[in-house]
């Protein structure tokens, strides 16, 4: 702890006034082991990344194996097994057409990629194309870097950056009862003819304050985006790989994306990786003579055989039956707390999608993240042995899939005591 505070500065920090961190000597399963002997139980998946529990010694095999072949090698002018496989893999499971995968490494690269391949794309077509905004989602996340930071509208975390951000259009998720207005927004938006894009993250809002909204709306936002001829991107960054009940979320839309992204537990939550998927008509578009029409971006660990080999040992155990069970387990224990407790006078708002549950709690001041709530929550569940990291004023349950019931059961105890005491 003493030498962490000489060496180094963290995320989403303010180093002055935050505690000292917490020293993780080691981790198991749904548990991470302190130093000091403490345990505590994982009810975020480690930022979202984890899927199966920690150290899972099948991945932990498999990237050993595949370090002792090939740790690394430059993606340009050269290829491997194991990004031939993932690819392959991913392409046959994700929904739509998606014809070619293009490599980085988290989630916000994967967006950056999205981002520039569909401006790219129109600017292929016609160098003078007026195809150039990008459409978000009032309230949506993509990331920290600056076009991912443009792509979700103005916020207190990206302030500072404002002057430097591209313009973007943006308008309101069509949550229940919202969704007239949203595509009247588009509408409006779309009339201008400039629109290139749609970047939206699917059925549910994460960093934004775990807001859900049906598919319904989200169907009708992308078939408008498709009669006026504008790319659509899912970030799946969060929602991929099993989290709001189907393997993707697009799975549960009538309609179909041309550009997926993807990252956080694709390697299980062992390596850092990111896939921009998309259709053969966009990769087309790159083809040509010149070498100026190519995608000129890439990144050093693009590909990186170690991360796809732990994506494929993390595929093998998504696609057994008892994960697929364990997310069942976990979605149907989330929707009958929901049942039980949603309408809690401290409650605003209890819902849950697949194996995420999301808890708004009511108050005095506007839902930030800059709340004391949210400090105070932090700190209630954290004192008892559970990780979980409130957004404002919302708290989220996301746990790896190996959690159990009786787990989930303690998780909800304590949740229950912040309602029926007085947290
Ligand atoms: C929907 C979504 N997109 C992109 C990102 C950025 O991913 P990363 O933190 O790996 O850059 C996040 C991170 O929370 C996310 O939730």
């Amino acid at each position: 702890m003493e030498r962490d505070r000489t060496c180094i500065w963290h995320p989403f920090t303010q180093m002055q006034t935050a505690r000292p961190p917490i020293p993780i000597e080691k981790a198991k399963g749904l548990y991470l082991y302190s130093e000091d002997g403490k345990s505590y139980l994982d009810g975020i998946s480690s930022w979202w990344v984890n899927l199966h529990g920690h150290a899972h010694p099948y991945l932990s095999e498999k990237i050993k194996a595949q370090s002792k072949l090939l740790d690394q090698v430059i993606f340009a002018d050269f290829t491997h097994t194991p990004a031939v496989d993932l690819a392959s893999r991913l392409l046959a499971l994700l929904p739509g057409n998606m014809s070619k995968v293009f490599y980085s490494d988290n989630g916000s690269t994967a967006v950056e990629a999205a981002l520039k391949i569909a401006l790219q794309y129109w600017q292929n077509q016609n160098s003078k194309t007026d195809k150039i905004k990008v459409i978000c989602f009032k309230n949506s996340y993509h990331g920290d870097t600056f076009g991912a930071m443009s792509a979700a509208g103005k916020n207190e975390f990206n302030k500072p950056f404002w002057k430097h951000l591209f313009e973007v259009e943006s308008i309101d998720p069509p949550t229940l009862g919202q969704e007239p207005q949203s595509l009247r927004q588009l509408q409006t938006i779309l009339n201008k003819g400039k629109a290139a894009c749609f970047i939206f993250e699917p059925l549910i809002l994460g960093s934004g304050g775990m807001i859900i909204y049906p598919a319904s709306g989200l169907n009708a936002i992308l078939q408008l985006c498709r009669q006026h001829d504008i790319l659509t991107i899912a970030d799946e960054v969060m929602t991929g790989f099993g989290r709001t009940g189907t393997l993707f979320a697009c799975e549960q839309l009538s309609e179909r994306p041309d550009l997926i992204c993807l990252s956080k537990g694709i390697t299980g939550g062992f390596l850092p990786l990111g896939v921009t998927a998309c259709t053969e008509r966009i990769y087309h578009a790159f083809l040509g003579d010149s070498l100026k029409q190519a995608f000129l971006h890439g990144h050093s660990y693009t590909a990186n055989p170690l991360a796809c080999a732990s994506a494929l040992a993390s595929l093998d155990l998504l696609q057994q039956q008892t994960c697929t069970l364990q997310r069942q387990m976990i979605s149907l224990c989330h929707a009958s707390f929901c049942k039980k407790w949603k309408g809690h006078p401290k409650l605003k708002r209890c819902e849950s999608l697949g194996t995420i549950l999301a808890l708004e709690y009511r108050s005095t001041q506007p839902s930030s993240y800059f709340q004391s709530l949210r400090d105070r929550l932090y700190h209630f569940f954290l004192d008892r042995g559970i990780l979980l990291r409130p957004l404002g004023n919302v708290l989220y349950v996301l746990p790896p899939y190996c959690i159990q019931e009786e787990e989930l059961d303690f998780i909800y105890s304590q949740i229950v005591c912040t309602l029926e005491g007085n947290l």
